[in-house]
């Protein structure tokens, strides 16, 4: 069987894939075209693609023998689920295990925003730093004993709540449906409106996949509910933020700071205003960017892609409707 890998992974996973396929492979650490995917996937039967990969409706239509998209990513915008649940290819994702990472970078950017971490860094290397100690020298806000808003309580959400109990926080937290009590106690959480949430927070925190729901959900009306003191960190997906409104937040002191991992365009643009802002902290999407969780993505990513060809059942699989369109044969 041919499998296409679509970036350079870990050799752990790779060895897996190339011990049992003819792999092609894009081995480099920058996305293939849309064109080398095209000719590449005619023949494939399973695809290891990244997030940076859209595989919509058209595309899979070339797919003409593919059994299985395995995504190395938990986040599935990238990906036309209905379009390959019709088509009979199962779609399976990295959750779970990115999750520690990707709250340990959330609180690392909320704690980077309160205390002007970067422009602390900046201060110092650019040789201001003149006077030892100043009194009113780069100020920034309490976290301790503070009132933290999740918006978005799934795995992502929960662990950065779990983390917040050592920081002696209030914990609100606002999505579709109310997670149990017995969680809700556990991290002394309250479910609250999207408006209390955004009103009374004082670090806004975003968890939510990116769907037509959540696309642009906090715009300019509700950046406007923000306190002027509080603080917004996006470790999520950038199209969640209507990223102009918050440039408008940032520059006219609607809330104090943000943080963002994740943009309406990948890679930020040369140009884009948001690079002008002090006090904004922004990372290139590295949520869930340590060695040890991005192994584990590409294997888990690699054993997916196996089990479905080997027609067992995928530990993690998006798309459960596609087994009655294709069930797995062994
Ligand atoms: C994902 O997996 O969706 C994250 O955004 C990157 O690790």
């Amino acid at each position: 069987m041919k499998v296409v890998v679509t970036r350079r992974i870990a050799d752990s996973a790779l060895k897996k894939l190339l011990s049992r396929y003819e792999v092609v492979l894009y081995d480099n650490d920058y996305p293939p075209s849309r064109e080398w995917l095209e000719s590449n996937i005619l023949d494939a039967d399973g695809v290891l693609c990244m997030l940076t990969d859209k595989f919509d409706s058209e595309l899979l239509k070339k797919a003409e023998h593919l059994k299985v998209l395995s995504s190395m990513s938990v986040g599935l915008d990238h990906v036309d689920l209905d379009a390959a649940t019709r088509r009979g290819i199962y779609v399976t994702y990295t959750p779970d295990v990115l999750t520690d990472a990707t709250a340990d970078l959330t609180w690392a950017l909320l704690l980077a925003a309160a205390r002007r971490i970067s422009e602390a860094d900046r201060f110092v290397r650019s040789g201001r730093w003149k006077v030892a100690w100043a009194p009113n020298l780069l100020l920034g806000s309490d976290v301790y004993g503070r009132t933290l808003g999740i918006i978005g309580m799934g795995r992502i959400g929960y662990a950065v709540a779990k983390r917040a109990t050592g920081f002696g926080m209030q914990i609100l937290y606002y999505q579709r449906h109310r997670v149990s009590e017995d969680k809700e106690k556990a991290v002394n959480a309250r479910y609250v409106s999207l408006e209390e949430l955004l009103s009374t927070s004082d670090y806004v925190t975003i968890h939510l996949p990116l769907t037509e729901q959540t696309r642009g959900i906090i715009n300019e009306e509700r950046l406007r509910l923000m306190k002027p003191t509080a603080y917004l960190i996006n470790t999520s997906r950038g199209a969640i933020v209507d990223e102009k409104a918050l440039l408008r937040a940032l520059k006219e002191g609607w809330i104090k700071g943000a943080a963002l991992d994740v943009y309406e365009k990948e890679p930020l643009p040369d140009d884009s205003p948001l690079l002008k802002l002090d006090n904004l902290v922004l990372t290139p999407h590295i949520g869930s960017a340590t060695t040890e969780t991005r192994n584990r993505m590409a294997e888990i990513a690699a054993e997916n892609l196996i089990a479905v060809l080997s027609g067992t059942r995928p530990r993690y699989l998006a798309n459960m409707d596609v087994v009655r369109i294709r069930p797995l044969v062994s």
